[in-house]
C-alpha cells in the first residue's frame, strides 16, 4: 500500500527576478507573485513603460532597468527575452556573483539557448533549467500578461545530464505552481516536435499570404478569399520578428522537416500533374481522419491538459418503462470488421453499406488505412474501399493501435503474419489484458513468427517475409476469431490449411470469402482453402448487429405491455443462440420477413413482453450466443426460478470478465447471482437499484441498462465510454423506444 507523506507548504523563497516583461515574462512574474512563492518578484525591462505598468498592475513588486541590481542575490532568474537576445543577457550575467540562482528560460528554440549559454559559460551551468512553455496569444506586451495563461497548458523543461536536480525540481515546481502541465524532453527532440508542429505551419502560412499578395492579381484573390483561406492563414497575423527569432535559432530542425514537407508536397503535385485521383484520395482520407482524431484529442484537451482520459461516463437508468416501435440498430460488428479486410485485400472497389460506425470496426478500418489502402467514408454507413489485391499492403508508419478490439487484433494477427513488412498490434488496457496465444501459438505453427507481450498477452510483434504453411487445427475453444484469423493466414500459406472447431461458431469469415469468389469449403466442424486465390471486390450489405438488437429483445420481453420491431437483423445461423435461448425461457419472438442479403439471412424480429422462466441453458447453445450472455443474465433476473449457464468460461476473457462484473453488478441490485467457474446460476426475482460497474464492457454497461425497466430504483452504470466501441448510439435509441436511460454529466 502507498502512503501519502506530509509536505508542509515550503517557506517563501527570497528573490525572483523576470527579464523581459513581454506576455510570456509577465504572466510568469504574475502568477508567481499571486502564488506568494518569493518574498520578492522583481522585473527588469529595457522598456521604462513596461516596468512602470508592470509595478502598477501587480506583475512585480518592483522594476530595475538594470541587470546587476536586479540579479545579485536572486534565488531565481527567469529569462524572457527574445531569443535573438538571450546570448547578449546570459553574457552579462555571466560577469556577475549570481552564488547559487537557478537560472531558467522560456525560449521556443531550445538548442540555439543551449549553444549559447556554452559560449558565454564555457559549458552549460548546472544550476540553468532550458524550459518553453507552449502558451501565447495574438496579444503581446506586459498589459496582457494573465495570471491564468499557463494553466492546463504544456510546459516542456529540457535538462542537460549535466542539470541540477535540485534546480530542475524547483523550475518544474514553479511551472506546476501556474497550473501548467509539465514534461521533460531533451533539447534535440522538443526542437523537431517544434519544428513540425509549430514552426512549419507558421512558416507556410506567412509564406502562403505573401506569395498571394505580391502577385498582380492579389486584389482579386483576396477580395475571393473564402474561409479556408482565413482559417489556413490565420497564423500569418504573429509577431514577424519573434518568428524571425525562431527561425534563425532553430534552423536545422526546421530545415529537416521542410525538406519532408517538400517532398510529399512535390509527390502531391505530381499525382495533381497525372491526374492520380486515387493517391489524392489517399492523401485526403488519411488527412481528414488524422485532423478529427486530433479534434477529438483537442476536444479532450489532452493537448494541453492531461488527466482527463480517466473521466468516468455514467449512465443514468431510471426505473420503469414500455417499449414500442420500430427500429434498427447498428451494423454487425463482425461483419463489419471482415468487410475493411476483405475488402482491402480484394482487387477491385467494395462499396459496403450498414457499416458499423463503432470505434472497433473503425480500428480496424484506421489501421488498414495506415496500411496504405484508399478507404473513403464512412458516410451513413456507406464506405467504399479500393482494394489493393492480396499483395498490396504497405508498411504502416507504426504500430497498429486496435483500441478495445479484440477482434481486430486476432483476425489481423493472421493476416499480418504473411505480410512482406513487420508490423505491430497494440491496444487499450482492456485488450491489452487479452489473451492472444490462442492465435500466436498455431500461427507459429504455420511458420509465423510473432512475439507477444507478458503471458501471451499484446503487445503482438509480429515479423514480416515468413513463408507460411497450410496446416490443420483442431480448435481447443470454440473461437470463431481463432478459426477466422488462421483461415485469413492460410489465404498465403502453401497448400491447405482447415480448421475444426468444436461447436459451431459464426461463419461470417467463410461466408464473405465466397462472396468475394475464394473458394472455402465447410463439412461438418470443419473449414478447409487452399493459399493463393484471390479476392474480387464487390458490394456488402451489413445487416444490423443480432448482438445489439439482443438488449432490446430482452428489453422488450421483460417490461410489461411492450411491442418492438427490431429491423433487417442477421440472424446467420452460427449467432441466434439468444433468440433460442429466449423462446427456451418463454420470449415471445416472431421472425418476420426473412430474406437474404449478400450472403446473409436476416429478418425482422418482433418481440412481445412474456412472462419468462429460468432453465437450464443447453451448452450447445453457448458459443451461439457468445456475446449475449450480460443481458441474458438480465432476463435470468427476471423470470421466475433458477436460470443455469455452464460451459461458458470464455466469458471471463472478454472485454471484461462477463461472469464476475455480472454477478457482481446484480448481486447490488439484490438479485441472487452466484458465479461459478464456467458460467453463473441466478435466482429471478425483485430488482432495486444501486451503483455498478461496467468495467469499461460496452455489453455490461448496456445490460445495466436494461435491468432498470424492472428495477424498483435508479441504476447508475460507471465507467460507460465504450458503449461506443459497439453501439454509439445507443442511448438514443433506447430513449426513442421507452428506456429511461441518459448519460449524466462527467464528474
Ligand atoms: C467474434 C467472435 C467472438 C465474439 C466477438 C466477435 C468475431 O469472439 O465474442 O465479439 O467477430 O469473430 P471469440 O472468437 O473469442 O469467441
Amino acid at each position: 500500500m502507498s502512503t501519502v507523506a506530509y509536505v508542509p507548504n515550503p517557506a517563501p523563497l527570497g528573490r525572483l527576478v523576470v527579464i523581459g516583461l513581454g506576455l510570456i515574462g509577465g504572466s510568469f512574474a504574475k502568477g508567481i507573485r499571486a502564488q506568494g512563492l518569493f518574498r520578492e518578484v522583481v522585473g527588469v525591462d529595457l522598456d521604462p513603460a513596461s516596468r512602470q505598468l508592470a509595478v502598477e498592475q501587480g506583475v512585480a513588486d518592483r522594476c530595475e532597468e538594470d541587470l546587476a541590481t536586479a540579479c545579485v542575490g536572486a534565488d531565481v532568474i527567469q529569462l524572457a527575452v527574445p531569443i535573438l537576445a538571450m546570448e547578449r543577457v546570459l553574457s552579462v550575467l555571466a560577469t556577475l556573483d549570481l552564488g547559487n540562482a537557478v537560472i531558467t528560460d522560456v525560449g521556443s528554440a531550445k538548442g540555439a539557448i543551449v549553444a549559447a549559454a556554452v559560449r558565454v559559460f564555457g559549458a552549460v551551468p548546472a544550476r540553468f533549467v532550458p524550459g518553453h512553455p507552449i502558451a501565447g496569444s495574438e496579444k503581446s506586451g506586459v498589459e496582457a500578461a494573465r495570471i491564468e495563461l499557463f494553466r492546463r497548458h504544456k510546459v516542456i523543461l529540457t535538462p542537460l545530464a549535466t542539470t541540477d536536480v535540485a534546480a530542475l525540481a524547483l523550475v518544474d515546481r514553479l511551472w506546476r505552481a501556474l497550473g501548467a502541465d509539465v514534461e521533460h524532453m531533451d533539447v534535440e527532440h522538443h526542437d523537431q516536435v517544434l519544428a513540425a508542429t509549430s514552426h512549419l505551419p507558421h512558416l507556410l502560412a506567412f509564406n502562403i499570404v505573401d506569395s498571394l499578395a505580391k502577385r498582380d492579381e492579389n486584389l482579386d484573390i483576396f477580395r475571393y478569399a473564402a474561409g479556408g483561406f482565413r482559417d489556413f492563414t490565420r497564423i500569418a497575423g504573429s509577431d514577424p520578428t519573434m518568428w524571425h527569432d525562431i527561425f534563425l535559432a532553430n534552423r536545422e530542425a526546421v530545415l529537416r522537416v521542410l525538406d519532408t514537407y517538400r517532398y510529399d508536397l512535390d509527390a502531391l503535385r505530381a499525382a495533381v500533374d497525372a491526374g492520380d485521383g486515387r493517391e489524392l484520395l489517399g492523401v485526403f482520407t488519411r488527412a481528414r481522419v488524422a485532423r478529427e482524431h486530433f479534434d477529438k484529442i483537442l476536444a479532450r484537451r489532452a493537448y494541453v491538459d492531461t488527466m482527463h482520459s480517466e473521466n468516468d461516463m455514467i449512465f443514468n437508468a431510471q426505473p420503469g418503462g414500455t417499449l414500442s416501435g420500430r427500429v434498427r440498430v447498428p451494423g454487425d460488428k463482425s461483419i463489419s470488421h471482415r468487410s475493411i479486410m476483405l475488402g482491402s485485400l480484394a482487387e477491385g472497389t467494395t462499396e459496403v453499406s450498414g457499416f458499423l460506425e463503432g470505434e472497433d470496426a473503425l480500428a480496424t478500418l484506421q489501421a488498414f488505412r495506415d496500411m496504405g489502402v484508399v478507404i473513403e467514408g464512412p458516410l451513413h454507413g456507406r464506405v467504399t474501399i479500393h482494394g489493393v489485391g492480396m499483395n498490396g499492403l504497405k508498411a504502416p508508419p507504426g504500430p497498429l493501435y486496435l483500441g478495445n478490439s479484440g477482434t481486430s487484433m486476432r483476425l489481423l494477427s493472421g493476416l499480418l503474419a504473411a505480410q512482406a513488412f513487420d508490423t505491430e498490434l497494440t491496444g487499450d488496457a482492456s485488450l491489452s489484458k487479452r489473451p492472444m496465444n490462442r492465435v500466436a501459438v498455431p500461427l507459429r505453427e504455420m511458420g509465423a513468427v510473432i512475439e507477444t507481450g507478458a503471458d501471451g498477452r499484446p503487445p503482438l510483434k509480429i515479423k514480416g517475409a515468413q513463408r507460411l504453411k497450410g496446416m490443420h487445427y483442431d480448435m481447443p475453444v470454440a473461437s470463431a476469431q481463432v478459426k477466422s484469423s488462421l483461415l485469413l493466414a492460410g489465404l498465403y500459406a502453401d497448400g491447405q490449411t482447415s480448421v475444426t472447431e468444436p461447436a459451431p461458431t459464426r461463419d461470417h469469415t467463410e461466408r464473405m470469402l465466397r462472396g468475394f469468389g475464394y473458394p472455402v469449403t465447410t463439412e461438418g466442424n470443419t473449414a478447409r482453402l487452399t493459399g493463393g486465390h484471390h479476392l474480387k471486390g464487390g458490394a456488402i450489405e451489413v445487416p444490423a448487429d443480432i448482438s445489439s438488437a439482443a438488449f432490446f429483445l430482452v428489453a422488450a420481453s421483460i417490461a410489461e405491455g411492450s411491442e418492438l420491431v427490431l429491423e433487417h437483423v442477421g440472424i446467420n445461423p452460427t449467432r441466434t443462440g439468444v433468440i433460442d435461448i429466449l423462446q427456451l425461457m418463454g420470449a415471445d419472438l416472431t421472425l418476420q420477413n426473412q430474406r437474404e442479403v449478400g450472403g446473409e439471412p436476416v429478418a425482422d424480429i418482433r418481440v412481445r413482453s412474456a412472462p419468462l422462466k429460468g432453465i437450464d441453458i443447453p451448452e450447445a447453445l453457448v458459443p451461439l450466443a457468445i456475446d449475449e450472455f450480460p443481458v441474458l443474465f438480465v432476463a435470468a433476473a427476471c423470470a421466475q426460478g433458477r436460470t443455469v449457464l455452464t460451459g461458458a468460461e470464455e466469458l471471463r476473457v472478454k472485454e471484461s470478465d462477463r461472469i464476475q462484473s455480472m454477478a457482481d453488478g446484480l448481486k447490488v441490485l439484490g438479485v441472487h447471482a452466484e458465479a461459478t467457474p464456467d458460467g453463473i446460476v441466478i435466482e429471478g426475482g425483485k430488482m432495486g437499484g444501486g451503483e455498478v460497474d461496467s468495467h469499461g464492457d460496452h455489453r455490461i454497461a448496456m445490460a445495466f441498462s436494461v435491468a432498470s425497466l424492472r428495477a424498483s430504483a435508479p441504476i447508475r452504470i460507471h465507467d460507460c465510454a465504450n458503449v461506443a466501441t459497439s453501439f454509439p448510439n445507443f442511448l438514443e435509441l433506447a430513449k426513442r423506444v421507452g428506456l429511461r436511460v441518459s448519460h449524466e454529466a462527467v464528474s
